[in-house]
């Protein structure tokens, strides 16, 4: 029993909130914390167990809250620590749980941690960075490219060395090898655990234990360095152990650790069932499944045999020795009904239905529950992101890429499409705010937004309300949580078929991936006298061997 208490997270369904973008409570056109409060019966009514806030601490906003100035304080733009306090006693009160984002392999440069490091080479705090000195022809220390572009080293001229930053220049690396680093930053989460959050959803964790060797590593082409070697490094499992020790282990909370450049044995490692570590990690195979030569800025379509296996190689490789995250949206990817769907709700639905089926805690991206699509934001003036401004930048002046080709690859994949207002209602901006939004609203709101679908049953919204309430609270429940996976049909090019088994108990899962009507023949080896439906996104009741199934159709049934 204390064993399956203390595994909640197993049996919620997680709703992450970007706080920017939500909901304006004053009119400045920022989202913010008592916006969120206003809206917490919306996300009770969708049925979610938790939130997953980004960032909402003290930052100079270069990468949007997660360079972050002091931990231990709101952003101006979002309201105070009063108003953080109202928001989690208020969302406890409605049984909804907060999981806070931990970024901390990396401050922002006006972090007094960092001032003081940069001041001067013998600071206390010197070693709280990374500091090198160029090579010897005056040149950065390594050839590393940042995830932003442009080198992961930036010079300083006041103690003439370079700093470390694998994101953007304002957000130097922390130097997790220090003692005194990590006795600083488990000391800042018990503070936060203290004043009673839910867990962490720990920001790039994989690339806090640096390379033993600082050497150039291969440029595939490109202008720099690849920056993945930091990833899954030399000592961050045993940093993970102490942090579960020294904290995590003190509190009942949930942890999710997004591990960029996680396979299935590392990911055996972060998420291992004893507990040592975390309790899950975001894995990104998948959503890179269609990169391209360019890498991520590219319009490949995402090959759906491609997608099956990987999906399942994750369901079949964690199944009763790790856990899964489930997940296509985040406020990093591109909306996931304008890559994989063709932004009709039938198509949202299918893609909720074989994600929300699957073993593992499944994430839902603030705006997905309604369908939200991906914005025309048209000129690259009208983007906001700094990895998507950076990359055009350095892409078209290098001549690596023509401006008009690229910029049909950001439309497609920049980040900017997951962060446009939530779309609240037909008002002017969406009912996210009264005065003028950070970002452009996609135009769209007027037909998707939330008061249209709260009260249709046939809406995207209420679809996933059944959804979630089907993991909750329906006879399914356990199978649909803990049961185990076995895809059908691998080779189909279309159809995204499954199984989920407990206890002799079985579902059979069938989603249509096509916007074109499909002939399908059950496996032989799927065999039922009685069936029962489970959950249909077309009314569909009847089940035969031989399916005639709608455009983007999806079920599911019991099979008896
Ligand atoms: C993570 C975040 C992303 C951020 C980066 C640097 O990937 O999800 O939004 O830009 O880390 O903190
Ligand atoms: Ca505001």
């Amino acid at each position: 029993m204390a064993e399956k208490q203390s595994q909640w997270w197993k049996e919620s369904v997680v709703y992450q909130i970007y706080p920017r973008s939500f909901q304006d409570s004053n009119g400045d056109g920022i989202g913010d914390l008592n916006g969120i409060r206003s809206r917490l019966d919306y996300l009770a009514r969708l049925g979610i167990d938790v939130i997953w806030l980004s960032p909402v601490y003290k930052s100079p906003n270069d990468d949007n809250g997660y360079d972050i100035s002091d931990y231990q304080a709101i952003m101006d733009d979002f309201g105070t620590m009063d108003d953080f306090d109202a928001l989690l006693s208020e969302a406890h009160a409605k049984n909804i749980k907060i999981v806070m984002d931990l970024v901390v392999n990396h401050t922002s440069d006006e972090h007094p941690w960092f001032i003081e490091s940069r001041s001067s080479k013998n600071n206390p705090k010197r070693d709280f960075y990374i500091w090198r000195d160029a090579k010897p022809d005056g040149t950065p220390p390594t050839n590393w490219g940042s995830c932003f572009s442009g080198s992961a080293w930036e010079f300083d001229e006041k103690t003439n060395q370079y700093y470390l930053h694998f994101f953007s220049k304002k957000q130097p690396d922390l130097n997790w090898d220090n003692p005194k680093v990590r006795d600083a930053v488990f000391d800042m989460m018990s503070w936060w655990c203290d004043k009673g959050i839910d867990g962490f959803r720990m920001d790039v964790i994989s690339m806090i234990s640096k390379p033993d060797i600082y050497q150039d590593s291969p440029t595939h082409g490109g202008l720099y360095g690849d920056s993945s070697i930091t990833c899954n490094g030399p000592r961050v499992h045993e940093y993970l152990r102490e942090m579960r020790q020294r904290v995590l282990s003190k509190y009942n909370l949930m942890t999710v650790g997004e591990t960029a450049g996680v396979n299935l044995e590392e990911a055996k490692k972060y998420a291992n069932a004893n507990g040592t570590e975390l309790n899950m990690v975001f894995q990104f195979e998948h959503v890179d499944l269609d990169s391209g030569a360019g890498g991520k800025w590219s319009k490949n379509p995402m090959s759906l045999i491609a997608l099956k296996s990987n999906l399942s190689k994750w369901q079949n490789g964690l199944d009763g020795v790790a856990w899964n995250s489930l997940f296509f949206c985040n406020h990093d990817q591109p909306r996931v009904v304008s890559r994989l769907g063709d932004n009709s709700p039938v198509s949202a639905k299918a893609i909720a239905t074989m994600l929300h089926m699957m073993q593992g805690t499944p994430y839902i991206y603030q705006g997905e529950e309604l369908g939200m699509t991906n914005c025309p934001f048209g000129a690259i003036e009208n983007y906001r992101d700094i990895e998507t401004l950076n990359a055009y930048r350095e892409l078209t002046e290098s001549k690596q890429r023509e401006p008009e080709e690229l910029l049909s690859c950001i439309a497609y994949k920049s980040r900017d499409n997951a962060r446009t207002p939530m779309q609240w209602d037909n008002s002017p901006n969406a009912g996210f705010t009264s005065g003028t939004p950070w970002i452009m609203t996609n135009p769209n709101y007027k037909t998707i937004n939330a008061a249209a679908q709260i009260n249709n049953p046939d809406s995207v919204f209420s679809y996933y309300q059944k959804l979630i309430a089907l993991r909750h609270e329906s006879d399914w429940k356990n199978i649909i949580i803990y049961g185990h996976y076995d895809l059908l049909s691998p080779d189909d090019p279309d159809i995204f078929a499954y199984t989920r088994e407990l206890d002799g108990r079985k579902l059979l899962i069938i989603c249509n991936f096509t916007a074109k009507s499909r002939r399908y023949t059950i496996p032989e080896e799927i065999k039922w006298q009685n069936y029962k439906s489970v959950i249909s996104n077309i009314n569909n009741n009847t089940l035969a061997r031989e399916l005639n199934l709608n455009p983007w159709e999806a079920d599911v049934w019991e099979l008896i």
